[in-house]
């Protein structure tokens, strides 16, 4: 039998993974280490371009897990959190991934642990990718680069330099969001294409290579002036959100100083004609609802009654909206917690969805009503009225992030599209989401209770069909 070079418990395994973004191949080789008892101390990760084997002992293969191996214990927390992390360009995030996923077979807690520093740290690159992401979608400007009414058509090109491996990760998004256009992304981290129908990658692309001017610059600078809104006007958060770094490659950024000067006045325009006037978004959940209890922008802010914000977990992966709390919402200061709450909560669990783990919000943050003696008698919000609450859930998703919203009703649906569709031709498919999240609507369980008998019945199934492909969905999500 020929000697092993170390004895097999102290043996060290170089990982290599072909791509930097290859949160897969990541996930099949951690899982792999984990059931063959590998400590993290001894896995080396290497990406693309990465040093190499820090030991000198490149262990090659993988293990192979013993038959009898126990299942990896991963949460859902963890997976979403470690498949934006593992996009970071630190190098260190995938042995950081593997010590997590590591710790968390002996402390399957260990996600809620807000003081650890690896959880800390991972949150904080998590954090960064979709911060990055989130450029991505706001600053690629696509210019155009050829037109041949015959042959290929117009094709547009856009440069971007994002600060993480997030490229092929948004090749969805573009593609939904510019589907029947032909374009390009180039970037320093790799290039996509889309013709139309199908997508391709290319490999990384220097500024010089995308064109820069074009007659449709004129376009976005006319509508960027067009939504510039001189009363939301802080510079330094305007700075934040949209570095400098990236306004070289903006047609409408040339506009920023002129609009900077004229924003003053037309503010006091606004400010005399009524116009709406909302802050800066709040950074947490308690600053929302703070800045909700005060919220007096439409009518139903000024009645007698309260703000309800949502509730449910920071980093829920399921987000339900309703239409606004109802009398005993309002009473409690929760929401769902009246008879159409009670009827959600019984169809939830049927579907095997878990209210305590979902978030629960409405589109309108205060109960409409009309007294009556004693009584106090629902309205439905106007389509004005949920627009202008749009900001609140807007902030709000814009901090659990959910990866999946379910709206209950046409209410909810135009809170979250800010138009207004049929449910029952929308219903049971999803939409994308700019985020890259997913809305999936549905109707209102108050609905089902002003129903009685056979049509009752009807509208209970077909209710419980959506709620059924809500829970495949997200357990697909998470990778189950
Ligand atoms: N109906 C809703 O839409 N939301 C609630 O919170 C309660 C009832």
């Amino acid at each position: 039998m020929m000697a092993l070079p170390y004895p097999e418990t102290e043996r060290c395994f170089t990982v290599r993974l072909p791509e930097s973004d290859d949160f897969d191949g990541w996930r099949e080789a951690a899982r792999a280490l984990v059931q063959s008892d590998v400590p993290p101390e001894r896995v080396v990760w290497v990406e693309p371009g990465g040093s190499g084997d820090l030991f000198g002992q490149d262990g090659g293969d993988l293990p192979s897990p013993p038959s009898d191996a126990r299942p990896v214990r991963a949460n859902r927390r963890f997976l979403s959190l470690a498949s934006d992390a593992a996009l970071h360009s630190d190098i260190q995030r995938f042995a950081l991934l593997y010590r997590l996923l590591w710790r968390l077979q002996e402390r399957p807690r260990l996600m809620e642990d807000k003081t650890d520093p690896d959880v800390r740290r991972a949150e904080e690159l998590a954090k960064n990718v979709r911060r990055d992401s989130h450029k991505m979608h706001a600053f690629v400007r696509f210019r155009l680069v050829e037109s041949d009414e015959d042959e290929a058509g117009e094709h547009y090109i856009a440069w971007f330099e994002p600060e993480h491996h997030i490229v092929r990760a948004n090749a969805g998004f573009f593609m939904r969001r510019f589907a029947n256009m032909k374009w390009s992304i180039l970037t320093p981290r790799g290039c996509l294409h889309w013709d139309g129908e199908t997508m391709s990658e290319g490999p990384p692309a220097q500024r010089f290579d995308a064109p820069s001017g074009d007659p449709t610059e004129d376009l976005w600078r006319k509508y960027y002036a067009s939504i510039f809104n001189p009363a939301r006007l802080k510079v330094g958060a305007m700075l934040r959100e949209m570095p400098r770094k990236y306004w070289k490659n903006m047609p409408e950024t040339a506009l920023i100083p002129e609009l900077v000067a004229g924003a003053q006045k037309r503010e006091s325009q606004m400010v005399a004609a009524g116009a709406l006037e909302f802050d800066e978004r709040p950074e947490t959940l308690p600053a929302i609802e703070e800045a909700i209890r005060r919220c007096r922008q439409c009518p139903i802010g000024k009645l007698d009654n309260r703000a309800v914000m949502g509730e449910g977990p920071r980093d829920a992966a399921l987000m339900i909206v309703g239409e606004q709390p109802g009398d005993q919402e309002d009473q409690s200061g929760r929401p769902f917690i009246g008879p159409a709450g009670q009827l959600l909560d019984r169809h939830l669990e049927r579907a095997g969805i878990v209210r305590e783990t979902s978030y629960l919000t409405n589109a309108v943050k205060h109960f409409k009503f009309e007294p009556r003696g004693k009584r106090r008698l629902h309205r439905s919000p106007t389509a004005k009225e949920i627009d202008t609450c749009r900001w609140w859930l807007e902030s709000e998703r814009a901090l659990v992030q959910p990866q999946l919203v379910l709206a209950l009703g046409a209410s909810a649906a135009r809170g979250m599209l800010g138009r207004t569709v049929s449910i029952s031709k929308v219903r049971g498919e999803p939409i994308a989401l700019e985020d890259g999240s997913e809305l999936w609507i549905t109707a209102h369980p108050s609905y089902l209770l002003r129903l009685d008998g056979e049509a009752r019945e009807k509208q209970a199934a077909l209710f419980d069909a959506d709620l059924a492909a809500v829970r495949e969905r997200l357990d697909e999500l998470a990778g189950a």
